[in-house]
C-alpha cells in the first residue's frame, strides 16, 4: 500500500517510528516535519499528505501532531479526505468497517510508540464494511458541495 505520512515537529518523533516500523511491507511517501526541534504549522503537513490521498499518488494517510487534534481538524478540511483521530485498536478498526476513513490521525504526545504502531496496523489491515454505511458516506460527500 502506498502511504502519505506527515507530522509537524510535535508529531516528528512517532512519524519516524512508524516509517521505520511499517516501511518494509509499505510504501512510504514522507511529507515532513524534518526534525522535532523546527517549530511548524501542522496544517501546512496534513494539506501535503492529504493532496497525495485526493490525487491517488497514495491509498491513504497516517498524520500526526502533539495530540493528533489539529492534524485531524486540518485534515477533514480537505475534500474527500475522512480523517478519524483514534486512540486504540477499536477505534482503528472501527473507522476503516463503518467510515471508511482514509486518514489516520495521531497523537506523538499522548500516544506511546507501540500502541501506536498496533493502531496503525489494525487501520491498514481493516476493510470498509460497505453496505448500510456507504450512504451514510455519501452524506457526508454531500455536506462537502
Ligand atoms: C504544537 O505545539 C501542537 O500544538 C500541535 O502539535 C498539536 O498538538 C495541535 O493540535
Amino acid at each position: 500500500m502506498k502511504i502519505a505520512v506527515a507530522s509537524d515537529h510535535g508529531g516528528y518523533e512517532l512519524k519516524q517510528f512508524i516509517i521505520k516500523q511499517i516501511q518494509k511491507d509499505h510504501e512510504i511517501i514522507d511529507c515532513g516535519a524534518n526534525d522535532a526541534t523546527t517549530s511548524v504549522d501542522y496544517p501546512d503537513f496534513a494539506h501535503i499528505a492529504c493532496e497525495k490521498v485526493q490525487k491517488g499518488e497514495a491509498t491513504c494517510a497516517i498524520v500526526v501532531c502533539g495530540t493528533g487534534i489539529g492534524i485531524s481538524i486540518a485534515a477533514n478540511k480537505h475534500q474527500g479526505i475522512r480523517c478519524a483521530l483514534c486512540h486504540n485498536e477499536y477505534e482503528a478498526e472501527m473507522t476503516r468497517r463503518h467510515n471508511n476513513a482514509n486518514a489516520l490521525a495521531l497523537g506523538g504526545r499522548v500516544t506511546g510508540d507501540q500502541l501506536a504502531l498496533n493502531i496503525v496496523k489494525r487501520f491498514l489491515e481493516t476493510e470498509f464494511e460497505g453496505g448500510r454505511h456507504q450512504q451514510r458516506i455519501d452524506k457526508i460527500s454531500k455536506l462537502e458541495q
